[in-house]
């Protein structure tokens, strides 16, 4: 499984996108019209998660996917979308998907966090969430790979993010959500020292357009 992050929240799993805010993302190394995916999957109506998802979700006559609130507002601009709520799973093409909580805000819906199964391989986005303790719950489906927010302001920071890490105990973990803008300001360095100090986890550092094979 190859995932690239696109910088932000924004990651591109194979077939399948998440967070594709791409065109107002300072930090992003392509374009909306350039993306090519199956799935759109948002975590929650914010901007910057949001994005560029109706715009690529229709030149890919792709299936866009979240709570069920978001995806009915999205099913009336003319897109494919699968709403679904926490629980799950939904099984679309090779993909089981779940929704989790999150703790943030939203218009539309719960914020959510997505567990994503593929080929046997288990992959965590938590979305914008704070620290809470059913991330330990989340651990439960022993997940190669997690995807946590460490930016702090309207996220867990790098502290946080860490005993996130503990909880989830995921066989790797890649930071989000951070350096975007100057608010958000995380030294991911500094994650990866405490996460590979005090857990189990591997912690990958990428720059936007690096991929990582899972
Ligand atoms: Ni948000
Ligand atoms: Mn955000």
């Amino acid at each position: 499984m190859k995932i690239t992050w696109l910088g932000h929240a924004a990651f591109l799993i194979d077939d399948l996108i998440i967070d594709p805010f791409i065109n107002g993302n300072p930090s992003s190394p392509v374009k909306a019209n350039e993306i090519k995916c199956k799935y759109v999957c948002v975590t929650h109506d914010h901007s910057d998660h949001l994005g560029d998802a109706v715009e690529i979700a229709k030149k890919n006559n792709a299936t866009f996917i979240s709570i069920f609130e978001l995806a009915s507002d999205v099913s009336e601009k003319g897109v494919k979308t699968v709403g679904m709520n926490i629980g799950g799973p939904a099984n679309v093409g090779e993909w089981e998907i779940r929704l989790v909580p999150a703790t943030h805000s939203s218009t539309k819906g719960s914020p959510i966090g997505f567990v994503l199964k593929k080929d046997g391989k288990t992959i965590y986005h938590a979305g914008d969430t704070g620290l809470f303790m059913d991330m330990m719950l989340i651990g439960e489906y022993k997940l190669d790979l997690a995807l946590v927010p460490i930016g702090g302001y309207y996220v867990m920071d790098t502290e946080q993010a860490l005993e996130s890490v503990k909880l989830l105990k995921p066989h790797s973990v890649i930071p989000m959500h951070y350096n975007t803008w100057p608010v958000i300001k995380a030294d991911p360095q500094k994650f990866k020292k405490l996460v590979e100090e005090q857990t189990g986890t591997t912690a990958i550092i990428l720059k936007p357009g690096e991929h990582f094979n899972l």
